[in-house]
């Protein structure tokens, strides 16, 4: 185990990943896209592992970005299809690991077989608490905040919701995101340094880690090496450095 705590040098709550740099993966090897994907799952693997050697609790990964439906047809599928496989076969262990699942996104244009997967994932680990995976399957930030502020207003209209009284955290309880904390640390993998969508309102004051490594090749020394540098900076939310007069 790392260092632990939530103080500064501590360990971050909760750690969000852009696996990104699959398709670069395949390409630099003359494989198909769809193989960098398959060996993107197994980095995966070995990630919520090393995460919870590490001692981490929280760890959210981007899987499938309502952007990604721009792809050929047979990458959406090939990603569906991986999606699916994770979740079959890793559903036991992660049960027993008292994983909680959580899938974070729109159920919308998602096929039937897919929903009830996610259900059926979500609901099995419901109660689990030692360890929170969220996958980001169908996701966008601003779909995500307006599918919220769409419920919040329908839930005004019904009187359910009082809007005079809603703050920041009210809100944050329509999010997919409820009841997690804000992740302290966001990794993205590849080079690229962008935020693509990527849990925009809960993101806010999270320390951004860009590494070199693309996904399928990421292992848990990468993500020690991510938390060393976050351990390193100093967070000041808007305020000024401990000292500063
Ligand atoms: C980005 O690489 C990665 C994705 C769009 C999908 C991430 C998916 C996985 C890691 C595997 C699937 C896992 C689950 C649980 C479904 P890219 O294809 O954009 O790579 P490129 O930028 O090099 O083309």
């Amino acid at each position: 185990m790392m260092d632990g705590g939530e103080d500064p040098g501590g360990l971050p709550r909760h750690v969000a990943i852009i696996m990104d740099g699959n398709g670069r993966w395949a390409n630099a090897r003359n494989l198909p896209r769809s193989v960098g994907h398959e060996r993107g799952v197994e980095a995966l693997r070995k990630t919520v592992e090393g995460a919870r050697e590490i001692g981490l609790t929280h760890l959210t990964v981007f899987s499938f970005s309502t952007e990604n439906w721009r792809r050929p047809v047979s990458e959406v599928n090939a990603l569906f299809g991986l999606l699916k496989m994770y979740v079959s076969q890793d559903l036991n262990k992660l049960k027993a690991d008292g994983v909680r699942i959580r899938v974070l996104g729109t159920r919308t244009g998602l096929p039937d077989d897919i929903r009830a997967l996610v259900e059926q994932a979500q609901n099995e680990t419901c109660d689990n608490d030692r360890f929170h995976l969220c996958i980001a399957f169908n996701y966008g930030g601003r779909e995500e905040i307006m599918r919220a502020a769409r419920q919040l207003a329908s839930d005004a209209i019904a009187g359910i919701a009082d809007i005079d009284s809603f703050n920041e955290d009210t809100f944050g309880e329509y999010l997919d995101t409820a009841g997690l904390p804000d992740p302290d640390l966001v990794i993205r993998t590849s080079g690229e340094m962008r935020i693509s969508n990527f849990l925009i309102w809960q993101a806010a004051y999270a320390e951004l880690v860009f590494l070199d490594v693309l996904w399928p090749a990421f292992r848990p020394k990468h993500l020690r090496e991510a938390i060393t540098s976050y351990q390193a900076r100093q967070r000041r939310f808007g305020g000024l450095a401990a000292g500063t007069l």
